[in-house]
């Protein structure tokens, strides 16, 4: 189903699809070699990064280790963390976090009088460090309660900043182009770039380089209840997956524990800082509950937290239940979280004195496009950095504040794999205008949309459905009912693509059909509980010595 016709051709050496952490890290990391495109659904600054909370997981502090950050992390992946991946990670983490000040983040300091007289080690001196679920240390150096936002800012001005990068604003990537897609077979399927609509002109245009990095973020939208933005709708792993691309460990969706239960602001998150620093989570009755689910109560990890407040909503038939900050004393309170404070004051909770409305929501896709340790895909040339990303870090639920650590890591070393890969002897250098020609996008077949009830609607029933069928606690009838839903949705939306001209969301809605199927295949597929993914009819973890991944591939 091509459309081709793009009218403008934009071309560079490399091209970054998504202005998160990782796309943003990854440019910085290339700039002074190439010349980069960078291309955003919406504006530079929007995408999960942003709205980062609690922080990022690192080993700054003498008396943490990064063998007890590996354990932590292992432990809360249920068997299936690839090791390598998880000790290259932290290993890396303390220099990634370097890098960040060094590029201007401004961390919260320790208060002053709590500084330890450490000698060898800068970082967890003088930075306040906070704990999250799985944690056995302190070791997540944070911004107050808006992590994100301050190292999406920075970054995003000094990608701004930066003459070898060219932002492009607004622009939806809808496809990959690959040497299959542009009619080439019979050769190695390579990347050539994408096709992308520009939002306001409505046209799509090509975008050529020799290199091509997905860094498109998660698929937390396929939910209706969720933590993330608008732009969190899977699109990378949907191109990825038609380019050929195998996908993996789709199952294991992240629901965080404390989201705000509000009619006005039901997507905002309430960090696990809060947890960390002392917060308890409550039965509309007031009593804590969390000790009778597992010994580290409200500190264990995500999946068994958030089973947990299913669990007691659905026995207690409530809507939500609680988590209480207001024995801390207010000052306390308002320093360490005060853009918690001041959104919930806005919505008539004053959480110094109040306990918080509180549901899980669909938060984190620890599943996601299979690379190798230099970040590629199974395209030569295509990499993937950051949520979109399956490097085997979180295996089956990931711990708290190590997403961005991934993504700070993971895109500096696809940079560096780019830079080797064009040090090869033989290589031929970067790209002129005249290496491929690109065909343009074809709108000549297609018109404009009389029905867009039909993409409003089906966004609706897809979201919903995955909530109800695919959600926390899952059975394989459930599993079923969803799968034959989705069958119809998608043909609905194959005849609504070729007919009609794309539009932002036909797009978004056609990547989250992809999505769900593949959520919903690796679901089938594991017949077991374990870490985020729990069903009623496999409850127990099976006891294996080395339990497999789910790997999807569109050819086998
Ligand atoms: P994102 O930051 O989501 O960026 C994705 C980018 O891709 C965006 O620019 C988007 O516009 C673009 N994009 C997507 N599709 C397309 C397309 N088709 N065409 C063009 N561009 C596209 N993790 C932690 O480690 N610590 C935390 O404290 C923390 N708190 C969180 C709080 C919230 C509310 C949320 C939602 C997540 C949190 N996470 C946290 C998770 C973490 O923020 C994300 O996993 C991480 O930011 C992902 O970064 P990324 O660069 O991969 O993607
Ligand atoms: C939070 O602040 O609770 C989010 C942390 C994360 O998702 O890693």
């Amino acid at each position: 189903m091509t459309k081709k016709q793009a009218s403008t051709q934009q071309v560079s050496d490399v091209l970054i699809i998504g202005s998160g952490a990782a796309g943003l890290t990854c440019a910085l990391h290339l700039a002074d070699h190439f010349n980069i495109n960078i291309i955003s659904k919406g504006q530079l600054s929007e995408g999960a990064t942003f709205y980062a909370q609690g922080g990022i997981a690192a080993v700054l502090d003498n008396e943490d280790s990064i063998e007890a950050h590996v354990a932590d992390t292992v432990k809360a992946g249920a068997g299936l963390c690839h090791k390598d991946a998880v000790q290259y990670t932290v290993e890396n983490s303390k220099q990634s976090i370097q890098w960040l000040i060094d590029r201007g983040v401004e961390f919260s300091k320790q208060d002053p009088a709590l500084q330890k007289d450490q000698q060898s080690n800068d970082i967890g001196k003088d930075y306040h460090l906070t704990r999250e679920g799985g944690h056995s240390h302190r070791r997540i150096i944070h911004a107050a309660d808006a992590t994100g936002k301050e190292v999406q800012t920075t970054l995003c001005q000094s990608v701004k900043n930066n003459n070898k990068i060219k932002t492009f604003e607004n622009y939806n990537a809808v496809d990959l182009i690959t040497t299959h897609s542009l009619g080439v077979i019979g050769e190695v399927n390579q990347i050539h770039g994408a096709y992308a609509l520009n939002r306001q002109s409505g046209k799509v245009e090509s975008f050529q380089a020799k290199y091509v990095v997905l860094a498109t973020g998660g698929a937390s939208k396929v939910y209706l209840y969720t933590s993330n933005p608008d732009v969190s709708s899977g699109d990378g792993i949907a191109m990825a997956w038609r380019a050929g691309c195998r996908v993996a460990n789709l199952e294991f969706n992240q629901f965080h524990p404390t989201c705000l239960f509000h009619g006005k602001a039901n997507s905002f998150l309430i960090s696990e800082a809060l947890r960390g620093e002392g917060a308890f989570l409550k039965l509309p009755n007031g009593e804590r509950f969390m000790q009778h689910f597992d010994e580290r109560a409200e500190l264990a990890p995500r999946d068994i937290v958030a089973r947990a407040i299913d669990h007691e909503i659905k026995r207690l038939g409530v809507d939500c239940l609680y988590l209480d900050i207001s024995h801390k004393e207010p000052e306390f309170i308002t320093s360490h979280f005060p853009t918690i404070y001041q959104r919930l004051l806005e919505l008539g909770i004053d959480i110094t004195k109040e306990a918080i409305p509180i549901v899980p929501a669909a938060h984190y896709t620890c599943g996601g496009v299979v690379v190798d340790k230099n970040s590629v895909t199974d395209l030569p040339n295509l990499y993937a950095i950051g949520e979109v990303s399956f490097t085997g870090l979180h295996g089956a639920n990931r711990m708290a504040s190590n997403s961005l650590l991934e993504c700070l890591v993971f895109a500096k070393n696809a940079a560096e794999s780019i830079l080797a890969e064009e040090a090869k002897p033989n290589h031929s250098s970067t790209l002129s205008k005249d290496d491929l020609s690109i065909p343009k996008w074809d709108e000549s077949q297609v018109s404009d949309s009389d029905e867009a009830v039909v993409i409003s609607h089906n966004w609706h029933e897809l979201r919903h459905l995955m909530w109800n069928y695919v959600g926390i606690v899952r059975t394989t009838k459930r599993l079923e009912r969803a799968k034959r839903r989705i069958q119809l949705l998608k043909q609905e939306v194959k005849d609504y693509y070729s007919h009609f001209k794309i539009s932002s969301d036909l797009l978004e809605l056609r990547n989250l059909i992809t999505v769900a199927e593949l959520i919903i295949e690796c679901a089938m597929r594991r017949k077991e509980s374990r870490g985020l993914h729990y069903t009623l009819d496999y409850p127990e973890t099976t006891e294996k010595e080395n339990p497999s991944d789910t790997i999807l591939s569109r050819f086998n």
